[in-house]
C-alpha cells in the first residue's frame, strides 16, 4: 500500500470500529513498530529519490501523528460508551420500566392468618381433592343417593364418570379418618364449588375451612371455647357468638354459628357433633369416640375483616380491588 492508499483505508476503518481489542488490531496494522504499514513506508524512505523521499516522507509522518490522534480519540470515545452501557449493548442509563411489586390475594391473607391461630391452638392442616367422588361428598358423611338433603347442595358433576366438584369440604373429614386415628384436631382449608347463580354473597366458586376435632369426650363445650378463642383473636376483639339449631346430615346436634357484629347477628358457619354413621364409615366405633366438626366460608370471613361487600370482587381479577390490599 502505498500512503495515500493508506490514508484512505485506514480512516474508513478506523471509523467502524467498536471495541478495544479492534483498535489494538488496527494500531498493530498501522502503527505497529515492526511491520505497520506506516512504518514500512518510513523505513523504506530511503530507497527513494530524494524528491520522492521528501514528499512522502512528509505525508507519512504528517498522517502518523494524524492517525495516532485519531486512534486515542477512539479510545476515549469507547471508554465513554463502556461507562454508559457496561459490556453488554443495553443502554443502563435509560430511564427503566418500573415492575410493580404483587402481593398475596385478601383470601390468602386471611387463610394464613386463619390456619396460625389453628395451628397455635394444636390444628393440623390438611388438605383433600377438589375434583371428589360422590362417595365422599355424600355418601361417607350420611347423605345416601336418595336422600332429599342432596338438594342442598347443587352439583357441579363431571360427566359420565362417578365425580364431581366439592360441594364443601366436609369430605376431607372421611379421607382423614380412614387413615388416622383420634384424637386429632384438624383444619381443612379448600376450594368449593356450587353450581348456583351468583350475586354478591353467592360465588360459583369459593372457600372454605373446615375443622374436626375428635377424642374420647370432646364436647360442644369445647367447640364453643375453641371458636370463641378463634374469633377473638381474628377479628382481635372479644366476639360474642352463639349457637341455634339446625340441621346437617353428617353432624348431630347440628348447629349455626353466628357472631355479633355491632347489633346484629351474622351467621358465619354450620357445625355440629360428628354423627355416628360418619364414625362408622370411617371404621371407627362411635361408642367410643366424638368430636365436633364445622364448616366455615372463608370469603365470608374475608368479606367481613376487609368490609368488602361482594364476593364476586374476590374472583374478578380486578386490579383497582386487589391493589387495595
Ligand atoms: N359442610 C357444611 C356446608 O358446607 C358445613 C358443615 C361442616 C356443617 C361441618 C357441619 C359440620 O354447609
Amino acid at each position: 500500500m502505498d500512503i495515500y492508499q493508506i490514508k484512505k483505508q485506514s480512516l474508513s476503518e478506523l471509523e467502524k470500529i467498536q471495541d478495544p481489542l479492534e483498535l489494538e488490531m488496527f494500531r498493530v496494522k498501522y502503527l505497529g513498530r515492526k511491520d505497520g504499514e506506516l512504518t514500512v513506508i518510513l523505513r523504506s524512505l530511503k530507497d527513494l529519490p530524494l524528491e520522492k523521499r521528501k514528499e512522502i516522507g512528509q505525508e507519512a509522518n504528517k498522517f502518523r501523528q494524524e492517525l495516532e490522534e485519531a486512534v486515542k480519540n477512539k479510545n476515549k470515545e469507547i471508554e465513554n460508551w463502556k461507562l454508559k452501557i457496561g459490556n453488554s449493548k443495553i443502554d443502563i442509563t435509560a430511564p427503566g420500566v418500573k415492575l410493580p411489586h404483587g402481593h398475596l390475594h385478601p383470601i390468602t391473607k386471611v387463610l394464613r392468618q386463619v390456619e396460625e391461630i389453628f395451628m397455635s391452638m394444636g390444628f393440623e392442616i390438611v388438605e383433600g381433592p377438589d375434583i371428589e367422588t360422590e362417595y365422599y361428598n355424600f355418601d361417607a358423611l350420611n347423605i345416601p343417593k336418595e336422600h332429599p338433603v342432596r338438594d342442598l347442595w347443587d352439583t357441579f358433576w363431571l360427566k359420565d364418570i362417578d365425580l364431581l366438584l366439592r360441594t364443601h369440604t366436609s369430605p376431607v373429614q372421611a379421607r382423614y379418618m380412614e387413615k388416622h386415628n383420634p384424637p386429632f384436631r384438624i383444619i381443612v382449608p379448600g376450594r368449593c364449588f356450587r353450581h348456583e347463580a351468583t350475586d354478591a354473597s353467592h360465588s360459583h366458586t369459593f372457600y372454605q375451612l373446615e375443622g374436626l376435632m375428635v377424642d374420647k369426650d370432646t364436647s360442644v363445650a369445647n367447640f364453643k371455647a375453641v371458636i370463641e378463642e378463634f374469633f377473638k383473636r381474628l377479628f382481635k376483639q372479644e366476639i360474642e357468638i352463639r349457637l341455634r339449631p339446625s340441621y346437617f346430615p353428617f353432624t348431630e346436634p347440628s348447629f349455626e354459628v353466628d357472631i355479633r357484629k355491632n347489633k346484629n347477628w351474622l351467621e358465619i358457619m354450620g357445625a355440629g357433633m360428628v354423627h355416628p354413621n360418619v364414625f362408622k364409615a370411617a371404621g371407627y366405633n362411635p361408642a367410643h369416640w366424638q368430636g365436633f366438626a364445622f364448616g366455615m366460608g372463608l370469603d365470608r370471613i374475608a368479606m367481613m375483616k376487609y368490609k368488602i361487600d361482594d364476593i364476586r370482587l374476590f374472583y374478578s381479577g380486578d386490579l383497582r380491588f386487589l391493589k387495595q390490599f
